[in-house]
């Protein structure tokens, strides 16, 4: 049986910087994903410690810490069949010097260090990362489809 994922997503502080919320957002919607989280954030030090350790000791690992807390983040949780790899494909690869044309990395961003959005690289990878960034009372996967309030406000009419 298939079952839908959920994945980790981030507008990093650049993107929010130069106003593409909008725009990364969009591009996962269209896509056919629900958004069942979203907030905006400043990242703390024991966010960005926890949500970068496997590059800790690494040389631009510093940076990048610094970067994440630059600015505020938009923070947000995508669901979908196949959405891990599915929105990993939508980003782009980590260069936006070689991400694949019509990629997020490769339309708005020239260089790896800014790279302007976040995903999570394995389901396992973004159930940790969601945990470091939203309780479960923030994730909304509950709601009725519009067409079905459509036809309850009709009949409501009556
Ligand atoms: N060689 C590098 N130089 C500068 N920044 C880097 C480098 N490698 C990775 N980064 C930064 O660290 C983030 C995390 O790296 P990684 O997990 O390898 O990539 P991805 O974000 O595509 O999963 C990247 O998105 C990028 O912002
Ligand atoms: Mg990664």
């Amino acid at each position: 049986m298939h079952t839908e994922e959920r994945t980790f997503i981030a507008v990093k502080p650049d993107g929010v910087q130069r106003g593409l919320i909008g725009e990364i957002v969009k591009r996962f919607e269209q896509k056919g994903y629900k958004v069942i989280g979203l907030k905006m954030l400043q990242v703390t030090d024991e966010q960005a410690k926890a949500h970068y350790a496997e590059h800790e000791g690494k040389p631009f690992y510093p940076r990048l810490i610094k970067y994440i807390q630059s600015g505020p983040i938009v923070a947000m949780v995508i669901q979908g069949y196949n959405a891990v790899a599915g929105a990993r494909h939508i980003m782009g690869s980590t260069n936006p010097d070689t991400a694949e044309v019509g990629t997020i990395r490769a339309d708005f961003a020239q260089v790896m260090e800014y790279n302007i959005v976040h995903g999570s690289d394995s389901v396992a990878s973004a159930e940790r990362e969601i945990k470091i960034y939203f309780n479960d009372n923030e994730l909304f996967t509950e709601g009725k489809c519009m067409s079905e309030l459509v036809i309850e406000s009709l009949d409501a009419e009556v």
